[in-house]
Formats: C-alpha cells, sequence, structure tokens
C-alpha cells in the first residue's frame, strides 16, 4: 500500500525515506495519532525516550495489527542516559515502553560534548546491534569532530545522523560530510517548526501543483535525498504530508527555495546543548 520510497543505509537495512514525527505529542493522544498515520499508510515512526510517549506508540503498534517488519520505529537515547551501562539500562526500559522486541534504529539524541560520554554510548549501541536489538544504530545532533572521534575511537559507523534541517538551514556542509560517509542525513524540525508555512515563496511553487507550503518543503526534502520526519497532530495534516509522491519540483523551484536559508535554528546548537 505504501508508495514512500525507502533508502538505504550502510549495513543494507531500509528506511522509508517519510516518516512521522511525534515530539511533543502527548502520550495520552499519541496512540491516536499514530493510529491515523498507519491508516494513512505512514510505516515510520520517529520517538525518544526523552519525549515521554513511547508507551503510547507501543499501543498504537500492538493495536494496528500491522506485520512487525513492515514498520520502522527509530527511538532515541536521552541525554541524562548516556555513558556505557546506563545505555544499556535505558534502551531495556524504551523497548519494555514500546512493547517491542528490536528497534530499527536507535539513535544518541545529542553529542553532549560537555558531558564527553558519548564514545562509551557508542560502544553500548555497538553491544545493543551486535545483539541483534536494533536494526540500525545511528546519532543525532553530530557535528564533524564528533564523528571522527566515532570513527577512530569505535567500530561501526553510524548510519544515521539527524540533524535540524529545512530550507532556512539547509545544513550542505554537514549533509556533504554525511553523504562523503555513507551517513543518511535525516531533517528533524522539517518544516522549520512551523515558522515557514506562511512563506510566500513557498506558497507561490505550490500554488503551480496545487500544494501547501508544507507538502513543498516536504517535497523539497525527498528530492535532497534527506529522510523526513514532520510533525503533526492534526488528522488532516497527516494526510496533506503523506500526499507528496504525484508532483516534483523543477530546477528553478529547487533554486528558490535555496534562497530561503538564513542559516537560523529553531532548536538547539548541537556544539553547546545537552
Ligand atoms: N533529534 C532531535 O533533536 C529532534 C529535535 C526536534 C524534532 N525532532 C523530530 O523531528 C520531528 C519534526 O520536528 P518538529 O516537530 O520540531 O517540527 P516540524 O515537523 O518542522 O513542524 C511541526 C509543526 O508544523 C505544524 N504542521 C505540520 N504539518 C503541517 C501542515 N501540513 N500545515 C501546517 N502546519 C503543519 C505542526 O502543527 P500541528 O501538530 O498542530 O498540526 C507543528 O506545529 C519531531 O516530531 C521529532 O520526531 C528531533
Amino acid at each position: 500500500m505504501s508508495t514512500v520510497p525507502s533508502i538505504t543505509l550502510d549495513n543494507g537495512v531500509e528506511i522509508p525515506q517519510l516518516g512521522l514525527g511525534v515530539w511533543q505529542v502527548e502520550d495520552e493522544i499519541v496512540a491516536d495519532v499514530v493510529t491515523r498515520a498507519f491508516e494513512t499508510g505512514y510505516r515510520h515512526i520517529d520517538t525518544a525516550a526523552a519525549y515521554r510517549n513511547e508507551a503510547g506508540v507501543g499501543r498504537a503498534i500492538a493495536a494496528s495489527g500491522l506485520p512487525r517488519d513492515e514498520l520502522f520505529i527509530t527511538t532515541k537515547l536521552q541525554n541524562s542516559d548516556q555513558g556505557y551501562d546506563s545505555t544499556l539500562a535505558a534502551f531495556d526500559k524504551s523497548i519494555d515502553q514500546l512493547g517491542l522486541e528490536y528497534v530499527d534504529l536507535y539513535l544518541i539524541h545529542w553529542q553532549c560534548l560537555k558531558k564527553d560520554k558519548y564514545v562509551d554510548t557508542w560502544k553500548a549501541f555497538e553491544q545493543l546491534y551486535a545483539d541483534k536489538r536494533i536494526r540500525a544504530i545511528g546519532v543525532s545532533n553530530f557535528h564533524e569532530p564528533a564523528l571522527r572521534r566515532i570513527f577512530e575511537e569505535t567500530t561501526i559507523r553510524p548510519a544515521v545522523n539527524q540533524i535540524e534541517l529545512h530550507p532556512a538551514l539547509p545544513q550542505d556542509e554537514l549533509r556533504a560530510f554525511n553523504a562523503e560517509n555513507d551517513i543518511v542525513t535525516e531533517a528533524w524540525s522539517p518544516l522549520a517548526s512551523g515558522e515557514l508555512i506562511d512563506d510566500a515563496a513557498l506558497k507561490t511553487i505550490g500554488a503551480k501543483y496545487g500544494k501547501s507550503a508544507a507538502q513543498v518543503m516536504i517535497r523539497w526534502h525527498l528530492q535532497l535525498g534527506n529522510v523526513v520526519i514532520p510533525k503533526t497532530r492534526t488528522a488532516s495534516r497527516i494526510k496533506e504530508n503523506f500526499e507528496v509522491f504525484d508532483f516534483r519540483l523543477d530546477n528553478d523551484d529547487m533554486a528558490t527555495i535555496a534562497d530561503l536559508e538564513t542559516g537560523v535554528r529553531t532548536g538547539g546548537d548541537p556544539d553547546v546543548f545537552g
């Protein structure tokens, strides 16, 4: 049923290029939101221990009746759990909350430079991967120096780097570094947390195709090769954000969107956050 293309990670695992992000969707309502997404055709859900809604995501998975191997479930290690033993314990808790035997992708949520624990944390990720409790391991909010340290001091390279990325912050350099190292770039806050929804240039492009600014942004991510996880708790937008496979932006559209770069973040700066 799904029309979503997949990207093959460096270990052969396929990640659906479009998923639903559930940050700030409270546990009491997240099961309904995820259930609606499954009905729409989404198979990829992005949650995190820090979102406090893994249990609700798990309830929707259990109720869906969908075969486990058709789903792609990502969760993330929260900052306070960095460290080897604490990572193993935190993973047990996440998987218990989700009601799953394995997750498809586990990410270190932030590099947390001041803690300086991400190398030990990554070694625990490698152990969980070796134990086949995770199909792919990756990072989030990592910059080149921390990635290089992981390359030098550990065995497995991250399959994914999930970073803030939208037309105002296209992250060309980090995307290129990721690509050179076979790391798939996943875009968080892909709609700039909603801040570009009323952008006139995006609306003008959308009008050519009968699409909204949100659909234009999601299409831009897909054409750049990003994995994209727009968040919405709104039923009509769950559907809207999925209807992005029946049009294609042309080179002029892509150039117009490139002009929206300001370099302004909507979220924390990974070099200081955490
Ligand atoms: N790794 C990290 O550190 C990190 C950080 C932030 C986010 N993330 C992940 O990335 C996901 C997405 O990021 P995000 O939640 O920050 O922001 P986003 O997806 O860029 O934007 C979400 C906002 O846009 C609105 N929206 C969604 N679709 C819309 C549409 N079609 N038309 C108009 N408005 C629309 C939503 O409103 P409604 O919900 O009210 O509909 C919400 O206010 C998160 O849920 C999370 O999974 C990861």
